[in-house]
Protein backbone atom coordinates (compact mmCIF):
# COMPACT_ATOMS: atom_id res chain seq x y z
CA UNK A 1 0.00 0.00 0.00
CA UNK A 2 1.00 3.22 -1.11
CA UNK A 3 1.42 5.88 1.73
CA UNK A 4 -1.40 8.16 2.47
CA UNK A 5 0.21 11.19 1.15
CA UNK A 6 1.68 9.61 -1.90
CA UNK A 7 -1.08 11.45 -3.99
CA UNK A 8 1.02 13.46 -6.06
CA UNK A 9 4.41 10.90 -6.18
CA UNK A 10 5.21 8.61 -8.90
CA UNK A 11 8.14 6.48 -6.79
CA UNK A 12 8.10 5.04 -3.44
CA UNK A 13 10.99 5.58 -0.97
CA UNK A 14 14.04 3.81 -0.73
CA UNK A 15 14.50 1.50 2.22
CA UNK A 16 17.01 2.86 3.96
CA UNK A 17 15.38 6.57 3.61
CA UNK A 18 11.66 5.06 4.65
CA UNK A 19 13.59 3.87 7.86
CA UNK A 20 15.32 7.02 8.38
CA UNK A 21 12.19 9.06 7.76
CA UNK A 22 10.41 6.75 10.43
CA UNK A 23 9.42 7.39 13.60
CA UNK A 24 7.21 4.44 14.37
CA UNK A 25 9.98 2.30 15.83
CA UNK A 26 9.49 4.53 18.90
CA UNK A 27 6.09 6.66 18.66
CA UNK A 28 4.08 3.58 18.58
CA UNK A 29 3.99 3.92 22.40
CA UNK A 30 1.74 6.55 22.03
CA UNK A 31 -0.74 4.36 20.16
CA UNK A 32 -3.61 4.88 23.23
CA UNK A 33 -3.20 8.44 23.11
CA UNK A 34 -3.58 8.51 19.44
CA UNK A 35 -6.64 6.78 19.17
CA UNK A 36 -8.05 9.03 21.91
CA UNK A 37 -7.11 11.52 20.48
CA UNK A 38 -9.13 10.69 16.96
CA UNK A 39 -12.11 9.61 19.12
CA UNK A 40 -12.34 12.97 20.57
CA UNK A 41 -11.93 14.20 16.72
CA UNK A 42 -14.42 12.15 15.15
CA UNK A 43 -16.97 13.19 18.07
CA UNK A 44 -16.52 16.76 17.93
CA UNK A 45 -16.59 16.01 14.07
CA UNK A 46 -20.15 14.82 14.46
CA UNK A 47 -21.31 17.26 16.49
CA UNK A 48 -20.51 20.13 14.47
CA UNK A 49 -21.80 17.72 10.87
CA UNK A 50 -18.80 17.49 9.78
CA UNK A 51 -19.45 13.53 9.54
CA UNK A 52 -22.68 11.73 10.66
CA UNK A 53 -23.21 10.28 13.79
CA UNK A 54 -23.12 6.93 11.97
CA UNK A 55 -20.20 7.31 10.70
CA UNK A 56 -18.84 8.37 14.04
CA UNK A 57 -20.25 5.45 15.88
CA UNK A 58 -18.49 3.33 12.89
CA UNK A 59 -15.08 5.29 12.98
CA UNK A 60 -14.99 4.80 16.76
CA UNK A 61 -15.90 1.57 16.95
CA UNK A 62 -13.04 0.16 14.41
CA UNK A 63 -10.23 2.48 16.54
CA UNK A 64 -11.37 0.45 19.73
CA UNK A 65 -10.72 -2.57 17.75
CA UNK A 66 -7.43 -1.63 16.42
CA UNK A 67 -6.43 -0.15 19.76
CA UNK A 68 -7.10 -3.70 21.08
CA UNK A 69 -5.09 -5.69 18.06
CA UNK A 70 -2.56 -3.29 19.24
CA UNK A 71 -2.23 -4.35 22.98
CA UNK A 72 -2.71 -8.07 21.81
CA UNK A 73 0.22 -7.56 19.55
CA UNK A 74 -2.24 -8.70 16.63
CA UNK A 75 -1.55 -5.59 14.38
CA UNK A 76 1.92 -5.24 12.73
CA UNK A 77 3.23 -2.08 13.34
CA UNK A 78 6.08 -1.65 10.50
CA UNK A 79 8.33 1.45 9.22
CA UNK A 80 6.09 1.15 6.07
CA UNK A 81 3.25 2.74 7.99
CA UNK A 82 5.64 5.75 9.31
CA UNK A 83 4.00 6.68 12.41
CA UNK A 84 1.82 5.42 14.62
CA UNK A 85 -0.63 8.27 13.77
CA UNK A 86 -0.38 6.32 9.95
CA UNK A 87 -0.08 3.16 11.16
CA UNK A 88 -4.08 3.55 13.04
CA UNK A 89 -5.26 5.50 9.87
CA UNK A 90 -3.95 2.73 7.24
CA UNK A 91 -6.06 -0.36 10.02
CA UNK A 92 -9.31 1.88 10.05
CA UNK A 93 -9.57 2.28 6.48
CA UNK A 94 -8.63 -1.20 5.82
CA UNK A 95 -11.56 -2.08 8.31
CA UNK A 96 -14.45 0.57 7.20
CA UNK A 97 -13.13 1.66 4.21
CA UNK A 98 -14.30 4.86 2.92
CA UNK A 99 -15.51 6.14 5.99
CA UNK A 100 -12.54 5.72 7.49
CA UNK A 101 -11.20 7.99 4.97
CA UNK A 102 -13.57 10.67 6.80
CA UNK A 103 -11.13 10.92 10.14
CA UNK A 104 -8.49 13.03 9.12
CA UNK A 105 -11.13 16.11 7.73
CA UNK A 106 -9.82 18.96 10.03
CA UNK A 107 -6.99 17.67 10.85
CA UNK A 108 -3.19 17.31 10.08
CA UNK A 109 -0.23 15.00 11.31
CA UNK A 110 1.34 18.28 12.74
CA UNK A 111 -1.54 19.04 15.24
CA UNK A 112 -2.03 15.15 15.61
CA UNK A 113 1.02 14.00 16.88
CA UNK A 114 1.46 17.06 19.09
CA UNK A 115 -1.68 16.00 20.82
CA UNK A 116 -0.80 12.54 20.81
CA UNK A 117 2.80 13.92 22.92
CA UNK A 118 1.15 16.61 25.13
CA UNK A 119 -1.57 13.70 26.14
CA UNK A 120 1.36 11.40 26.41
CA UNK A 121 3.43 13.61 28.50
CA UNK A 122 0.35 14.63 30.56
CA UNK A 123 -0.65 10.89 31.81
CA UNK A 124 3.23 9.48 32.35
CA UNK A 125 4.36 12.62 34.17
CA UNK A 126 1.89 12.11 36.74
CA UNK A 127 3.14 8.82 37.14
CA UNK A 128 6.69 10.39 38.08
CA UNK A 129 4.98 12.67 40.47
CA UNK A 130 3.47 9.63 42.55
CA UNK A 131 7.17 8.56 42.34
CA UNK A 132 8.74 11.67 43.93
CA UNK A 133 6.12 11.58 46.41
CA UNK A 134 6.49 7.97 47.31
CA UNK A 135 10.30 9.05 47.44
CA UNK A 136 9.67 12.22 49.95
CA UNK A 137 7.04 9.66 52.19
CA UNK A 138 10.07 7.27 52.45
CA UNK A 139 12.66 10.69 52.88
CA UNK A 140 10.57 12.09 56.36
CA UNK A 141 9.87 8.48 57.43
CA UNK A 142 13.82 7.70 57.55
CA UNK A 143 14.39 11.14 58.94
CA UNK A 144 12.05 11.06 61.61
CA UNK A 145 13.28 8.08 62.73
CA UNK A 146 17.19 9.33 62.79
CA UNK A 147 16.31 12.52 64.21
CA UNK A 148 18.95 11.64 67.06
CA UNK A 149 21.38 9.47 64.91
CA UNK A 150 24.64 11.36 64.72
CA UNK A 151 26.42 11.56 61.61
CA UNK A 152 29.55 14.15 60.59
CA UNK A 153 28.99 16.95 58.62
CA UNK A 154 31.10 18.21 56.13
CA UNK A 155 31.88 20.74 53.57
CA UNK A 156 35.19 20.93 51.13
CA UNK A 157 34.62 16.87 52.43
CA UNK A 158 36.32 18.28 55.78
CA UNK A 159 34.77 17.55 58.73
CA UNK A 160 32.91 20.38 59.75
CA UNK A 161 30.26 19.80 62.61
CA UNK A 162 28.47 17.25 63.98
CA UNK A 163 24.60 16.86 62.46
CA UNK A 164 22.17 14.31 62.20
CA UNK A 165 21.17 11.90 59.84
CA UNK A 166 17.31 13.19 59.99
CA UNK A 167 18.65 16.79 59.05
CA UNK A 168 20.80 15.70 56.03
CA UNK A 169 17.71 13.43 54.87
CA UNK A 170 15.69 16.66 55.51
CA UNK A 171 18.28 18.16 53.60
CA UNK A 172 17.24 16.29 50.26
CA UNK A 173 13.53 16.89 51.18
CA UNK A 174 13.95 19.64 50.33
CA UNK A 175 15.32 19.39 46.95
CA UNK A 176 13.18 17.13 46.16
CA UNK A 177 10.29 19.06 46.90
CA UNK A 178 11.75 21.69 44.39
CA UNK A 179 11.95 19.24 41.55
CA UNK A 180 8.15 18.69 42.57
CA UNK A 181 6.68 21.72 42.49
CA UNK A 182 8.75 22.62 38.92
CA UNK A 183 7.22 19.68 37.24
CA UNK A 184 3.67 20.68 38.74
CA UNK A 185 4.53 23.92 36.91
CA UNK A 186 5.39 22.47 34.22
CA UNK A 187 2.42 20.02 33.59
CA UNK A 188 0.22 23.32 33.89
CA UNK A 189 1.86 25.08 31.14
CA UNK A 190 1.83 22.03 29.10
CA UNK A 191 -1.94 21.17 29.55
CA UNK A 192 -3.52 22.58 26.36
CA UNK A 193 -4.76 20.68 23.22
CA UNK A 194 -3.05 21.77 19.62
CA UNK A 195 -5.80 19.35 18.25
CA UNK A 196 -7.33 21.95 15.90
CA UNK A 197 -4.46 23.75 14.53
CA UNK A 198 -4.54 21.61 11.79
CA UNK A 199 -1.51 21.77 9.71
CA UNK A 200 -0.02 25.54 10.69
CA UNK A 201 -2.99 27.94 9.82
CA UNK A 202 -6.26 26.76 11.85
CA UNK A 203 -8.69 24.90 9.26
CA UNK A 204 -11.65 26.02 7.17
CA UNK A 205 -13.89 23.71 8.72
CA UNK A 206 -15.79 25.04 11.55
CA UNK A 207 -14.63 22.80 14.39
CA UNK A 208 -15.26 23.33 18.11
CA UNK A 209 -11.50 23.00 19.70
CA UNK A 210 -12.93 23.92 22.91
CA UNK A 211 -14.86 20.69 22.82
CA UNK A 212 -12.17 18.50 21.62
CA UNK A 213 -9.88 20.32 25.08
CA UNK A 214 -12.92 19.22 27.07
CA UNK A 215 -12.98 15.74 25.88
CA UNK A 216 -9.06 15.63 26.25
CA UNK A 217 -8.93 16.79 29.33
CA UNK A 218 -6.75 19.59 28.63
CA UNK A 219 -6.90 22.74 30.03
CA UNK A 220 -7.57 24.90 27.13
CA UNK A 221 -6.65 25.19 23.16
CA UNK A 222 -3.33 26.23 22.38
CA UNK A 223 -4.26 29.99 21.44
CA UNK A 224 -2.05 30.03 17.92
CA UNK A 225 -2.06 27.40 15.98
CA UNK A 226 1.34 28.51 14.45
CA UNK A 227 2.71 28.39 17.70
CA UNK A 228 0.83 24.76 18.70
CA UNK A 229 2.14 22.91 15.99
CA UNK A 230 5.87 24.27 16.26
CA UNK A 231 6.15 24.92 20.49
CA UNK A 232 8.43 22.03 22.54
CA UNK A 233 8.86 24.35 25.27
CA UNK A 234 7.08 22.08 27.01
CA UNK A 235 9.68 19.19 26.48
CA UNK A 236 12.71 21.41 27.27
CA UNK A 237 11.17 22.42 30.64
CA UNK A 238 10.45 18.76 31.49
CA UNK A 239 14.03 17.85 30.28
CA UNK A 240 15.41 20.76 32.63
CA UNK A 241 14.09 19.56 35.09
CA UNK A 242 14.47 15.95 35.48
CA UNK A 243 17.85 16.88 34.73
CA UNK A 244 18.20 19.29 38.28
CA UNK A 245 16.13 16.41 39.66
CA UNK A 246 18.50 13.49 38.41
CA UNK A 247 21.37 15.55 39.84
CA UNK A 248 20.22 15.67 43.38
CA UNK A 249 19.26 11.97 42.80
CA UNK A 250 22.84 11.73 41.90
CA UNK A 251 24.17 13.51 44.76
CA UNK A 252 22.67 11.14 47.14
CA UNK A 253 23.90 8.35 45.20
CA UNK A 254 27.02 8.88 45.71
CA UNK A 255 26.93 10.10 49.24
CA UNK A 256 25.30 6.32 49.05
CA UNK A 257 28.65 5.07 47.41
CA UNK A 258 30.98 6.79 49.93
CA UNK A 259 29.58 6.14 52.98
CA UNK A 260 28.97 2.66 52.29
CA UNK A 261 32.66 2.26 51.59
CA UNK A 262 35.36 0.46 54.68
CA UNK A 263 36.74 4.22 54.83
CA UNK A 264 33.46 5.43 55.72
CA UNK A 265 31.12 2.70 57.28
CA UNK A 266 28.25 5.30 58.19
CA UNK A 267 25.92 2.80 56.34
CA UNK A 268 25.18 -0.12 55.04
CA UNK A 269 23.25 -1.01 52.14
CA UNK A 270 21.10 -3.89 51.79
CA UNK A 271 22.02 -6.63 49.70
CA UNK A 272 19.57 -6.12 47.36
CA UNK A 273 20.86 -3.16 46.01
CA UNK A 274 24.29 -4.60 45.43
CA UNK A 275 25.62 -6.82 43.53
CA UNK A 276 29.30 -9.15 43.89
CA UNK A 277 32.60 -9.31 41.80
CA UNK A 278 33.20 -11.91 39.01
CA UNK A 279 36.70 -12.74 40.49
CA UNK A 280 37.08 -11.26 44.13
CA UNK A 281 34.91 -13.03 46.29
CA UNK A 282 34.63 -10.36 49.29
CA UNK A 283 33.02 -7.94 47.06
CA UNK A 284 29.69 -6.20 47.78
CA UNK A 285 29.74 -3.16 45.11
CA UNK A 286 27.45 -0.21 45.29
CA UNK A 287 26.16 -0.79 41.31
CA UNK A 288 22.73 0.35 42.07
CA UNK A 289 24.00 3.48 43.48
CA UNK A 290 26.37 3.99 41.30
CA UNK A 291 23.84 3.40 38.25
CA UNK A 292 21.38 6.09 39.87
CA UNK A 293 24.85 8.77 40.08
CA UNK A 294 25.59 7.98 36.47
CA UNK A 295 22.23 7.58 34.64
CA UNK A 296 22.01 11.64 35.06
CA UNK A 297 24.51 11.44 32.05
CA UNK A 298 21.55 10.38 29.38
CA UNK A 299 19.09 13.16 31.13
CA UNK A 300 21.67 16.06 30.47
CA UNK A 301 22.15 14.13 26.83
CA UNK A 302 17.95 14.46 26.22
CA UNK A 303 18.27 17.85 27.17
CA UNK A 304 20.86 18.97 24.93
CA UNK A 305 19.26 16.86 22.15
CA UNK A 306 16.32 19.17 21.98
CA UNK A 307 17.60 22.01 23.19
CA UNK A 308 19.84 21.73 19.85
CA UNK A 309 17.36 20.34 17.90
CA UNK A 310 14.96 23.09 18.24
CA UNK A 311 17.70 25.80 18.04
CA UNK A 312 16.97 28.05 14.65
CA UNK A 313 14.22 26.04 13.52
CA UNK A 314 11.83 28.60 11.44
CA UNK A 315 8.20 28.31 11.70
CA UNK A 316 6.01 26.61 11.65
CA UNK A 317 6.57 22.46 11.77
CA UNK A 318 10.03 20.79 10.79
CA UNK A 319 10.65 17.26 10.55
CA UNK A 320 13.29 18.39 12.94
CA UNK A 321 10.73 17.75 15.42
CA UNK A 322 10.06 14.28 15.30
CA UNK A 323 13.22 14.27 17.04
CA UNK A 324 11.71 15.05 20.30
CA UNK A 325 10.40 12.06 21.01
CA UNK A 326 13.19 9.68 21.70
CA UNK A 327 14.60 12.37 24.25
CA UNK A 328 11.34 12.87 25.89
CA UNK A 329 10.68 9.25 26.36
CA UNK A 330 13.84 8.04 27.49
CA UNK A 331 14.02 10.73 30.34
CA UNK A 332 10.78 9.97 31.67
CA UNK A 333 11.68 6.35 31.91
CA UNK A 334 15.00 7.07 33.50
CA UNK A 335 13.80 9.70 35.83
CA UNK A 336 11.01 7.67 37.33
CA UNK A 337 12.73 4.72 37.86
CA UNK A 338 15.60 6.15 39.11
CA UNK A 339 13.44 7.91 41.61
CA UNK A 340 11.90 5.09 42.68
CA UNK A 341 14.80 2.62 43.08
CA UNK A 342 16.26 5.57 45.41
CA UNK A 343 13.29 5.77 47.26
CA UNK A 344 13.42 1.88 47.81
CA UNK A 345 17.17 1.96 48.63
CA UNK A 346 16.94 4.68 51.32
CA UNK A 347 13.92 3.02 52.94
CA UNK A 348 16.12 -0.18 53.25
CA UNK A 349 19.74 1.67 54.24
CA UNK A 350 20.68 1.47 57.80
CA UNK A 351 23.27 4.13 59.67
CA UNK A 352 26.17 1.93 61.28
CA UNK A 353 26.20 4.34 64.77
CA UNK A 354 29.24 2.16 65.86
CA UNK A 355 31.04 3.63 62.82
CA UNK A 356 30.06 6.86 62.86
CA UNK A 357 31.61 7.68 66.30
CA UNK A 358 34.47 6.57 66.02
CA UNK A 359 34.60 9.53 62.86
CA UNK A 360 33.00 11.94 65.08
CA UNK A 361 35.98 11.98 67.20
CA UNK A 362 38.36 13.13 64.60
CA UNK A 363 38.29 16.49 63.10
CA UNK A 364 37.90 18.57 65.67
CA UNK A 365 33.83 18.57 64.89
CA UNK A 366 32.80 21.15 68.19
CA UNK A 367 35.46 23.69 67.25
CA UNK A 368 32.91 26.40 66.56
CA UNK A 369 31.02 25.58 69.79
CA UNK A 370 34.58 25.91 71.96
CA UNK A 371 34.88 29.50 69.88
CA UNK A 372 31.00 30.33 70.78
CA UNK A 373 31.53 29.67 74.50
CA UNK A 374 34.66 31.50 74.49
CA UNK A 375 32.47 34.58 72.92
CA UNK A 376 30.45 33.97 75.62
CA UNK A 377 32.63 34.91 78.22
CA UNK A 378 33.27 37.69 76.72
CA UNK A 379 36.39 37.09 74.22
CA UNK A 380 35.50 39.18 70.40
CA UNK A 381 34.59 36.36 68.04
CA UNK A 382 37.52 37.06 65.52
CA UNK A 383 39.86 36.37 68.82
CA UNK A 384 38.12 33.37 70.09
CA UNK A 385 38.61 31.22 66.48
CA UNK A 386 41.97 32.33 66.81
CA UNK A 387 42.23 31.03 69.73
CA UNK A 388 40.70 27.99 69.15
CA UNK A 389 42.88 27.26 65.53
CA UNK A 390 45.82 27.28 68.43
CA UNK A 391 43.86 24.70 70.40
CA UNK A 392 43.57 22.50 67.50
CA UNK A 393 46.92 23.43 66.30
CA UNK A 394 48.01 21.88 70.02
CA UNK A 395 45.90 19.07 70.11
CA UNK A 396 47.29 18.10 67.03
CA UNK A 397 51.22 17.81 68.21
CA UNK A 398 50.30 16.12 70.93
CA UNK A 399 47.70 13.73 69.41
CA UNK A 400 44.90 14.33 71.71
CA UNK A 401 41.72 15.93 72.45
CA UNK A 402 40.87 19.58 73.11
CA UNK A 403 39.36 18.34 76.48
CA UNK A 404 42.45 16.35 77.22
CA UNK A 405 44.43 19.75 77.38
CA UNK A 406 45.77 20.93 80.82
CA UNK A 407 45.21 24.28 82.09
CA UNK A 408 48.76 24.94 81.51
CA UNK A 409 48.79 24.15 77.42
CA UNK A 410 45.87 26.54 77.32
CA UNK A 411 47.69 29.37 79.63
CA UNK A 412 50.53 28.90 77.02
CA UNK A 413 48.49 29.52 74.51
CA UNK A 414 46.68 32.79 76.09
CA UNK A 415 46.83 34.04 79.78
CA UNK A 416 43.17 35.02 79.84
CA UNK A 417 42.00 31.06 79.55
CA UNK A 418 42.83 30.93 83.09
CA UNK A 419 39.56 32.52 84.19
CA UNK A 420 37.71 31.07 81.00
CA UNK A 421 35.61 27.45 81.74
CA UNK A 422 35.87 25.08 79.01
CA UNK A 423 31.93 24.19 77.55
CA UNK A 424 30.75 20.64 77.60
CA UNK A 425 31.22 19.18 74.03
CA UNK A 426 30.05 16.18 73.60
CA UNK A 427 28.10 15.76 70.11
CA UNK A 428 24.42 15.57 70.75
CA UNK A 429 25.03 18.81 73.25
CA UNK A 430 26.26 20.41 70.03
CA UNK A 431 24.33 19.27 67.76
CA UNK A 432 21.22 20.36 70.39
CA UNK A 433 22.19 23.64 70.88
CA UNK A 434 21.97 24.45 66.79
CA UNK A 435 18.30 24.95 67.35
CA UNK A 436 17.75 28.49 65.37
CA UNK A 437 15.16 28.17 62.29
CA UNK A 438 16.84 25.33 59.38
CA UNK A 439 19.25 24.30 62.19
CA UNK A 440 20.02 20.55 62.84
CA UNK A 441 18.87 20.46 66.77
CA UNK A 442 16.24 17.19 67.05
CA UNK A 443 13.53 19.62 67.93
CA UNK A 444 14.09 21.64 64.81
CA UNK A 445 14.13 18.77 62.62
CA UNK A 446 10.96 17.79 63.81
CA UNK A 447 9.39 20.92 62.86
CA UNK A 448 10.93 20.62 59.36
CA UNK A 449 9.79 17.39 59.19
CA UNK A 450 6.37 18.03 60.47
CA UNK A 451 5.78 21.03 57.81
CA UNK A 452 7.32 18.65 54.85
CA UNK A 453 4.30 16.29 56.17
CA UNK A 454 1.87 19.01 55.72
CA UNK A 455 3.34 20.07 52.42
CA UNK A 456 3.02 16.34 50.92
CA UNK A 457 -0.51 15.90 52.11
CA UNK A 458 -1.16 18.77 49.87
CA UNK A 459 0.67 17.80 46.69
CA UNK A 460 -1.79 14.50 45.31
CA UNK A 461 -4.35 17.57 44.74
CA UNK A 462 -2.30 19.45 42.86
CA UNK A 463 -0.64 16.78 40.65
CA UNK A 464 -3.63 16.25 38.65
CA UNK A 465 -4.74 19.14 37.22
N1 LIG B 1 5.87 11.47 12.86
C1 LIG B 1 5.78 12.90 12.82
C2 LIG B 1 6.27 13.46 14.15
O1 LIG B 1 6.67 12.71 14.95
C3 LIG B 1 4.43 13.37 12.52
C4 LIG B 1 4.37 14.72 11.90
C5 LIG B 1 4.71 14.64 10.48
N2 LIG B 1 4.26 15.76 9.75
C6 LIG B 1 4.71 16.00 8.52
N3 LIG B 1 4.21 17.00 7.93
N4 LIG B 1 5.62 15.28 7.96
O2 LIG B 1 6.30 14.66 14.39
Amino acid sequence: MANLWAGRFERGMDGIVEEFNASIGFDKRMYNCDIDGSIAHVFMLSETGIVTERERDDIVSALEDIRNDIAGGRLALTVKQEDIHMAVEEALIARIGATGKKLHTARSRNDQSQTDVRLFFMRETVLILDALVELQRVILEKADVNIEELLVGFTHMQHAQPVTAGFHLMAYFQMFRRDIERLIDTRRRANQNPLGAGALGGTTFDIDRNRTTELLGFDSPCENAMDAVSDRDYIIEFLSGASISMMHVSRFAEEIVYWNSSEFGFISIDDSFCTGSSMMPQKKNPDIAELLRGKVGRVYGDLITLLTVMKGTPLSFNKDFQEDKEPLFDAIDVWRTSVSILAAMIEKMEYRSDEIQKHLAKGFLCATDMADSLVRQGIPFRDSHWLVGKMVKLCESKSCDMSDLSLEDLISLDPRFESLVLPDLSMMGCVSARKTFGGTAPSEVKRQIEVGRKWLATISEKSNP
